[in-house]
Protein backbone atom coordinates (compact mmCIF):
# COMPACT_ATOMS: atom_id res chain seq x y z
CA UNK A 1 0.00 0.00 0.00
CA UNK A 2 1.14 3.63 -0.92
CA UNK A 3 2.84 5.76 2.21
CA UNK A 4 1.20 8.47 3.23
CA UNK A 5 2.79 11.77 3.40
CA UNK A 6 2.90 11.78 6.78
CA UNK A 7 4.89 8.53 6.50
CA UNK A 8 6.80 9.93 3.87
CA UNK A 9 8.12 13.09 5.75
CA UNK A 10 11.35 12.73 7.45
CA UNK A 11 11.78 11.92 11.08
CA UNK A 12 13.11 15.25 11.70
CA UNK A 13 9.81 17.00 10.15
CA UNK A 14 8.18 14.95 13.06
CA UNK A 15 10.62 16.79 16.01
CA UNK A 16 9.02 19.86 15.40
CA UNK A 17 5.89 21.54 16.03
CA UNK A 18 3.71 24.12 13.98
CA UNK A 19 3.92 27.93 15.69
CA UNK A 20 1.75 28.18 18.15
CA UNK A 21 1.92 31.75 17.99
CA UNK A 22 0.65 31.40 14.17
CA UNK A 23 -2.78 29.81 15.21
CA UNK A 24 -3.54 33.12 17.18
CA UNK A 25 -2.86 35.10 13.97
CA UNK A 26 -5.69 32.82 11.78
CA UNK A 27 -7.95 33.27 14.82
CA UNK A 28 -7.77 36.97 14.97
CA UNK A 29 -7.77 37.34 11.20
CA UNK A 30 -11.34 35.16 11.34
CA UNK A 31 -12.58 37.83 13.95
CA UNK A 32 -11.87 40.40 12.00
CA UNK A 33 -13.18 39.07 9.22
CA UNK A 34 -17.09 38.77 11.14
CA UNK A 35 -16.21 42.39 11.70
CA UNK A 36 -14.50 42.12 15.83
CA UNK A 37 -12.72 44.52 17.40
CA UNK A 38 -9.22 43.02 18.19
CA UNK A 39 -6.51 44.77 20.54
CA UNK A 40 -3.36 43.30 18.48
CA UNK A 41 -1.06 42.57 21.11
CA UNK A 42 -0.24 38.98 19.49
CA UNK A 43 2.41 40.12 16.88
CA UNK A 44 5.94 40.38 17.32
CA UNK A 45 6.82 42.87 15.16
CA UNK A 46 6.67 46.49 14.51
CA UNK A 47 4.06 48.69 13.17
CA UNK A 48 5.97 51.24 11.75
CA UNK A 49 6.48 51.36 8.19
CA UNK A 50 10.50 51.05 6.87
CA UNK A 51 11.98 54.30 6.80
CA UNK A 52 11.70 56.02 3.54
CA UNK A 53 15.35 56.38 2.46
CA UNK A 54 16.11 52.32 2.84
CA UNK A 55 13.18 51.99 0.42
CA UNK A 56 14.65 54.38 -2.01
CA UNK A 57 18.35 52.69 -1.43
CA UNK A 58 16.50 49.65 -2.54
CA UNK A 59 14.62 51.01 -5.29
CA UNK A 60 17.34 52.90 -6.75
CA UNK A 61 19.62 49.12 -6.69
CA UNK A 62 16.71 48.09 -8.52
CA UNK A 63 16.59 50.83 -10.97
CA UNK A 64 19.96 50.35 -11.59
CA UNK A 65 20.10 46.76 -12.64
CA UNK A 66 21.31 45.35 -9.22
CA UNK A 67 19.80 42.12 -9.93
CA UNK A 68 22.14 39.06 -10.09
CA UNK A 69 23.30 37.30 -7.64
CA UNK A 70 25.53 38.72 -4.32
CA UNK A 71 28.82 37.08 -3.02
CA UNK A 72 27.55 34.20 -0.39
CA UNK A 73 28.48 36.40 2.09
CA UNK A 74 26.85 39.51 1.18
CA UNK A 75 27.31 43.16 -0.48
CA UNK A 76 30.84 44.42 0.18
CA UNK A 77 29.39 47.76 1.61
CA UNK A 78 26.88 45.95 3.85
CA UNK A 79 29.27 43.87 5.48
CA UNK A 80 31.52 46.87 6.38
CA UNK A 81 28.40 48.95 7.87
CA UNK A 82 27.47 45.30 9.99
CA UNK A 83 31.36 45.08 11.42
CA UNK A 84 30.84 48.73 12.12
CA UNK A 85 27.54 48.46 14.17
CA UNK A 86 28.84 45.72 16.03
CA UNK A 87 32.11 47.67 16.86
CA UNK A 88 29.68 50.32 18.29
CA UNK A 89 27.12 47.84 20.42
CA UNK A 90 29.53 45.23 21.42
CA UNK A 91 33.16 47.30 21.61
CA UNK A 92 35.16 44.62 19.29
CA UNK A 93 36.71 45.01 15.83
CA UNK A 94 35.57 42.64 13.46
CA UNK A 95 36.72 42.14 10.21
CA UNK A 96 34.27 42.64 7.41
CA UNK A 97 35.66 40.50 5.31
CA UNK A 98 36.42 37.06 7.13
CA UNK A 99 33.43 37.99 9.76
CA UNK A 100 29.76 38.85 8.31
CA UNK A 101 27.75 36.85 6.65
CA UNK A 102 24.49 38.37 5.50
CA UNK A 103 21.61 36.51 6.35
CA UNK A 104 18.00 35.98 5.08
CA UNK A 105 16.75 37.23 8.47
CA UNK A 106 18.17 36.29 12.05
CA UNK A 107 16.21 33.18 11.27
CA UNK A 108 18.36 32.08 8.33
CA UNK A 109 21.43 32.71 10.72
CA UNK A 110 20.11 30.21 13.87
CA UNK A 111 19.33 27.72 11.33
CA UNK A 112 22.75 28.41 9.19
CA UNK A 113 24.14 27.67 12.61
CA UNK A 114 22.55 24.62 13.84
CA UNK A 115 23.55 22.60 10.90
CA UNK A 116 26.62 24.15 10.58
CA UNK A 117 27.84 22.87 14.37
CA UNK A 118 25.00 20.77 15.84
CA UNK A 119 25.38 16.56 15.20
CA UNK A 120 22.80 14.65 15.75
CA UNK A 121 22.89 13.85 19.53
CA UNK A 122 24.55 17.35 20.70
CA UNK A 123 22.50 18.86 23.18
CA UNK A 124 21.67 22.68 22.61
CA UNK A 125 20.99 24.85 25.83
CA UNK A 126 17.83 26.86 25.35
CA UNK A 127 16.11 28.98 28.65
CA UNK A 128 12.85 28.36 29.13
CA UNK A 129 10.63 30.45 28.33
CA UNK A 130 11.78 31.29 24.88
CA UNK A 131 11.14 32.03 21.13
CA UNK A 132 10.73 28.39 19.72
CA UNK A 133 12.78 28.88 16.76
CA UNK A 134 16.05 27.84 18.65
CA UNK A 135 14.62 24.29 19.72
CA UNK A 136 13.33 24.00 16.50
CA UNK A 137 15.94 24.53 14.12
CA UNK A 138 18.49 22.73 16.69
CA UNK A 139 15.61 19.16 16.54
CA UNK A 140 15.83 19.87 12.71
CA UNK A 141 19.73 19.21 12.69
CA UNK A 142 19.21 16.56 14.74
CA UNK A 143 20.12 18.24 17.88
CA UNK A 144 18.57 17.98 21.34
CA UNK A 145 17.48 21.08 23.00
CA UNK A 146 17.55 21.20 26.74
CA UNK A 147 15.54 23.33 28.37
CA UNK A 148 17.14 25.84 31.42
CA UNK A 149 13.63 26.69 33.44
CA UNK A 150 14.08 30.06 34.16
CA UNK A 151 12.31 32.53 37.13
CA UNK A 152 10.54 35.81 37.04
CA UNK A 153 11.88 36.41 40.44
CA UNK A 154 14.94 36.50 38.74
CA UNK A 155 13.81 38.00 35.91
CA UNK A 156 13.97 35.23 33.58
CA UNK A 157 17.75 35.39 32.91
CA UNK A 158 19.68 32.17 32.57
CA UNK A 159 20.84 31.78 36.05
CA UNK A 160 24.43 30.19 35.73
CA UNK A 161 23.58 27.34 38.55
CA UNK A 162 20.63 25.94 36.35
CA UNK A 163 22.66 26.19 33.28
CA UNK A 164 25.85 24.36 34.90
CA UNK A 165 23.61 21.73 36.01
CA UNK A 166 22.49 20.72 32.82
CA UNK A 167 25.62 20.62 30.88
CA UNK A 168 26.81 17.07 30.35
CA UNK A 169 29.39 16.04 27.94
CA UNK A 170 27.48 16.00 25.02
CA UNK A 171 26.46 19.65 25.61
CA UNK A 172 27.36 21.81 22.22
CA UNK A 173 26.36 25.05 22.52
CA UNK A 174 24.18 27.44 24.36
CA UNK A 175 21.65 30.09 23.04
CA UNK A 176 21.35 33.53 24.80
CA UNK A 177 18.62 35.87 23.64
CA UNK A 178 18.90 39.26 25.62
CA UNK A 179 16.68 40.93 25.40
CA UNK A 180 14.24 38.71 25.02
CA UNK A 181 11.02 37.09 23.76
CA UNK A 182 8.44 36.61 24.91
CA UNK A 183 9.80 38.39 28.31
CA UNK A 184 11.80 42.27 26.97
CA UNK A 185 14.17 40.68 29.99
CA UNK A 186 17.84 41.29 30.06
CA UNK A 187 20.96 39.36 31.00
CA UNK A 188 22.97 42.39 33.03
CA UNK A 189 26.42 41.93 32.35
CA UNK A 190 27.58 39.90 35.80
CA UNK A 191 25.27 37.74 34.47
CA UNK A 192 26.78 37.06 31.23
CA UNK A 193 30.52 37.46 32.58
CA UNK A 194 29.24 34.20 34.42
CA UNK A 195 27.79 32.47 31.77
CA UNK A 196 31.04 32.89 29.52
CA UNK A 197 32.84 31.56 32.37
CA UNK A 198 30.46 28.15 31.45
CA UNK A 199 30.80 28.03 28.16
CA UNK A 200 34.90 28.72 28.01
CA UNK A 201 35.25 26.01 30.81
CA UNK A 202 33.14 23.34 28.92
CA UNK A 203 34.01 24.31 25.44
CA UNK A 204 30.81 25.50 24.28
CA UNK A 205 29.39 27.61 21.26
CA UNK A 206 27.61 30.64 22.52
CA UNK A 207 24.53 31.76 19.89
CA UNK A 208 24.17 35.02 21.38
CA UNK A 209 20.70 36.53 19.58
CA UNK A 210 20.53 40.20 20.16
CA UNK A 211 18.33 41.47 17.55
CA UNK A 212 16.43 43.70 20.15
CA UNK A 213 19.91 44.97 21.38
CA UNK A 214 18.63 48.21 20.96
CA UNK A 215 15.26 48.00 21.46
CA UNK A 216 16.38 48.71 25.19
CA UNK A 217 15.15 50.94 28.04
CA UNK A 218 17.98 50.25 30.36
CA UNK A 219 21.39 51.65 31.22
CA UNK A 220 23.44 52.65 28.06
CA UNK A 221 23.25 52.51 24.59
CA UNK A 222 22.30 49.21 24.16
CA UNK A 223 21.62 45.80 25.96
CA UNK A 224 25.22 44.00 26.61
CA UNK A 225 26.42 41.57 24.40
CA UNK A 226 28.43 38.25 25.83
CA UNK A 227 30.50 39.00 22.77
CA UNK A 228 32.38 42.04 24.37
CA UNK A 229 33.69 39.34 27.28
CA UNK A 230 37.20 38.30 27.48
CA UNK A 231 37.59 34.90 25.10
CA UNK A 232 34.20 34.94 23.59
CA UNK A 233 34.41 36.60 19.96
CA UNK A 234 36.27 33.52 19.51
CA UNK A 235 33.49 30.52 20.50
CA UNK A 236 30.46 33.45 19.75
CA UNK A 237 27.98 33.47 16.77
CA UNK A 238 25.59 36.84 16.68
CA UNK A 239 22.59 37.17 15.75
CA UNK A 240 21.13 40.21 14.64
CA UNK A 241 18.48 41.67 12.02
CA UNK A 242 16.85 44.70 10.75
CA UNK A 243 13.57 43.55 11.02
CA UNK A 244 13.17 44.72 14.79
CA UNK A 245 15.03 47.90 14.42
CA UNK A 246 14.79 49.37 11.21
CA UNK A 247 10.96 47.72 10.98
CA UNK A 248 11.95 45.34 7.86
CA UNK A 249 10.67 42.44 9.09
CA UNK A 250 9.17 41.69 5.44
CA UNK A 251 12.60 41.80 3.79
CA UNK A 252 13.73 39.09 5.67
CA UNK A 253 17.29 40.67 6.11
CA UNK A 254 19.49 39.65 9.16
CA UNK A 255 23.78 38.73 9.37
CA UNK A 256 25.46 36.76 11.60
CA UNK A 257 29.21 37.94 13.04
CA UNK A 258 31.59 35.26 14.56
CA UNK A 259 35.24 34.56 14.39
CA UNK A 260 36.65 33.99 10.57
CA UNK A 261 37.11 30.12 11.68
CA UNK A 262 33.08 29.82 12.71
CA UNK A 263 32.38 32.29 9.94
CA UNK A 264 33.69 29.64 7.51
CA UNK A 265 31.55 26.54 8.51
CA UNK A 266 28.43 28.70 8.31
CA UNK A 267 29.59 30.18 5.06
CA UNK A 268 29.50 26.21 4.07
CA UNK A 269 26.01 25.56 4.76
CA UNK A 270 24.87 29.03 3.76
CA UNK A 271 26.24 28.21 -0.31
CA UNK A 272 23.67 24.96 0.10
CA UNK A 273 20.86 26.78 1.47
CA UNK A 274 20.09 30.43 0.45
CA UNK A 275 23.75 31.13 -1.69
CA UNK A 276 23.13 34.68 -0.93
CA UNK A 277 20.52 37.07 0.24
CA UNK A 278 18.37 39.33 -2.38
CA UNK A 279 20.83 41.56 -4.05
CA UNK A 280 18.88 44.96 -4.09
CA UNK A 281 17.42 44.67 -0.53
CA UNK A 282 21.38 44.38 0.48
CA UNK A 283 22.07 48.01 -0.66
CA UNK A 284 18.33 49.06 1.44
CA UNK A 285 20.01 47.87 4.39
CA UNK A 286 23.30 49.18 3.51
CA UNK A 287 21.65 52.65 3.66
CA UNK A 288 19.71 51.17 6.90
CA UNK A 289 22.66 51.33 9.12
CA UNK A 290 25.01 54.22 7.47
CA UNK A 291 22.65 57.31 7.50
CA UNK A 292 21.57 58.68 10.41
CA UNK A 293 20.00 56.77 13.00
CA UNK A 294 17.38 59.33 13.93
CA UNK A 295 14.58 57.16 12.58
CA UNK A 296 15.86 54.09 15.51
CA UNK A 297 15.67 56.83 18.11
CA UNK A 298 11.95 57.58 16.99
CA UNK A 299 10.91 54.05 16.71
CA UNK A 300 12.37 53.25 20.16
CA UNK A 301 11.01 56.31 21.82
CA UNK A 302 7.75 55.36 20.37
CA UNK A 303 8.16 51.75 22.21
CA UNK A 304 9.49 52.83 25.49
CA UNK A 305 5.93 55.59 25.65
CA UNK A 306 3.83 51.97 25.14
CA UNK A 307 5.79 49.95 27.42
CA UNK A 308 5.15 52.47 30.21
CA UNK A 309 1.28 52.43 29.55
CA UNK A 310 1.48 48.66 29.67
CA UNK A 311 3.85 48.32 32.29
CA UNK A 312 1.58 50.88 34.75
CA UNK A 313 -1.49 48.96 33.51
CA UNK A 314 -0.73 46.13 34.33
CA UNK A 315 0.68 46.60 37.35
CA UNK A 316 -2.64 47.91 38.15
CA UNK A 317 -4.31 45.14 37.87
CA UNK A 318 -5.58 43.16 41.06
CA UNK A 319 -3.96 39.79 40.77
CA UNK A 320 -1.10 40.45 37.87
CA UNK A 321 2.56 40.63 38.29
CA UNK A 322 5.21 41.32 35.97
CA UNK A 323 9.21 41.07 35.72
CA UNK A 324 9.79 44.56 34.59
CA UNK A 325 10.73 43.34 30.76
CA UNK A 326 13.71 46.23 30.37
CA UNK A 327 14.39 45.62 26.19
CA UNK A 328 12.13 44.15 23.43
CA UNK A 329 8.45 45.45 23.17
CA UNK A 330 7.23 42.45 25.12
CA UNK A 331 5.60 41.90 28.66
CA UNK A 332 5.18 38.97 30.37
CA UNK A 333 2.35 39.36 32.62
CA UNK A 334 2.23 36.16 35.45
CA UNK A 335 -1.87 35.90 35.54
CA UNK A 336 -1.83 32.01 37.02
CA UNK A 337 -4.64 33.69 39.62
CA UNK A 338 -6.53 33.46 36.68
CA UNK A 339 -6.11 30.02 35.50
CA UNK A 340 -4.11 27.89 32.87
CA UNK A 341 -2.59 30.37 30.18
CA UNK A 342 -3.78 28.47 27.23
CA UNK A 343 -7.52 29.14 29.07
CA UNK A 344 -6.91 32.50 29.61
CA UNK A 345 -5.31 33.60 26.51
CA UNK A 346 -8.25 31.97 24.74
CA UNK A 347 -10.69 33.33 27.17
CA UNK A 348 -9.79 37.03 26.43
CA UNK A 349 -9.72 36.75 22.48
CA UNK A 350 -13.07 35.11 22.22
CA UNK A 351 -14.66 37.15 25.37
CA UNK A 352 -13.02 40.34 25.09
CA UNK A 353 -11.17 40.20 21.54
CA UNK A 354 -7.84 40.68 23.09
CA UNK A 355 -4.93 38.81 21.39
CA UNK A 356 -1.91 37.78 23.46
CA UNK A 357 -0.24 34.47 22.82
CA UNK A 358 -0.25 31.92 26.03
CA UNK A 359 2.78 31.97 27.79
CA UNK A 360 3.26 28.05 27.80
CA UNK A 361 3.96 27.94 23.90
CA UNK A 362 7.09 29.36 25.10
CA UNK A 363 8.52 26.54 27.42
CA UNK A 364 6.70 24.43 30.30
CA UNK A 365 8.19 27.48 32.45
CA UNK A 366 6.07 30.08 30.40
CA UNK A 367 3.09 28.32 32.13
CA UNK A 368 0.78 30.98 34.32
CA UNK A 369 1.42 34.09 32.04
CA UNK A 370 0.52 35.52 28.86
CA UNK A 371 2.71 37.29 26.12
CA UNK A 372 1.52 40.61 25.42
CA UNK A 373 3.67 42.44 22.21
CA UNK A 374 2.71 46.39 23.06
CA UNK A 375 3.77 46.77 19.12
CA UNK A 376 0.95 49.05 18.65
CA UNK A 377 -0.26 52.51 18.91
CA UNK A 378 -0.02 54.05 22.31
CA UNK A 379 -4.00 54.38 21.77
CA UNK A 380 -4.36 50.81 21.61
CA UNK A 381 -2.05 50.06 24.19
CA UNK A 382 -4.64 52.22 26.58
CA UNK A 383 -7.62 50.62 25.11
CA UNK A 384 -6.20 47.49 25.48
CA UNK A 385 -5.38 47.54 29.21
CA UNK A 386 -8.82 48.76 29.76
CA UNK A 387 -9.93 46.15 28.43
CA UNK A 388 -8.03 43.67 30.42
CA UNK A 389 -8.73 45.27 33.82
CA UNK A 390 -12.52 44.68 33.25
CA UNK A 391 -12.02 41.05 31.42
CA UNK A 392 -10.16 40.18 34.75
CA UNK A 393 -12.33 41.23 36.96
CA UNK A 394 -15.11 39.34 35.46
CA UNK A 395 -13.09 36.03 35.88
CA UNK A 396 -12.17 36.62 39.62
CA UNK A 397 -15.81 37.15 40.18
C1 LIG B 1 14.53 36.71 19.52
C2 LIG B 1 14.23 36.73 18.08
N1 LIG B 1 15.21 36.46 17.21
C3 LIG B 1 14.98 36.48 15.88
C4 LIG B 1 13.72 36.76 15.36
C5 LIG B 1 13.48 36.71 13.89
O1 LIG B 1 14.24 37.63 13.23
P1 LIG B 1 14.22 37.78 11.65
O2 LIG B 1 12.97 38.44 11.25
O3 LIG B 1 15.43 38.64 11.39
O4 LIG B 1 14.38 36.43 11.06
C6 LIG B 1 12.68 37.02 16.25
C7 LIG B 1 11.32 37.27 15.72
O5 LIG B 1 10.34 37.34 16.39
C8 LIG B 1 12.95 37.03 17.62
O6 LIG B 1 11.98 37.30 18.51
Amino acid sequence: MAKSVEQLAAERVHTVPFSGIRKVFEAVRAMEAEGRDVIHWQIGRPDFDTPDHIKQAAAAALQRGEVHYAPNLGIPSLRKAIAERTKIDTGVSVDWQSQVIVMAGANEGIMVAMLAFIDPGDEVLVADPNWHHYKSCAALAGGIPVEVPTRAEASFAMEPEAVASRITEYTKMLCITSPGNPTGCVETRENLQALAELARKHNLIVLMDQIYNRIYYGEGEVAPSIYSLEGMPERTIIVNGFSKTYSMDGWRLGWTVASPELTQALLKVRQYTTVCVNTFIQHGAAEALSAGQGCVDDMIRAFAERRQIIVDGLKGIEGVTLAEPIGAFYAFPNISRFGASAEVAEYLLREHGIATVSGSVFGTAGEGHLRIAYSCSTDECHRGVDRLKQALAQLRK
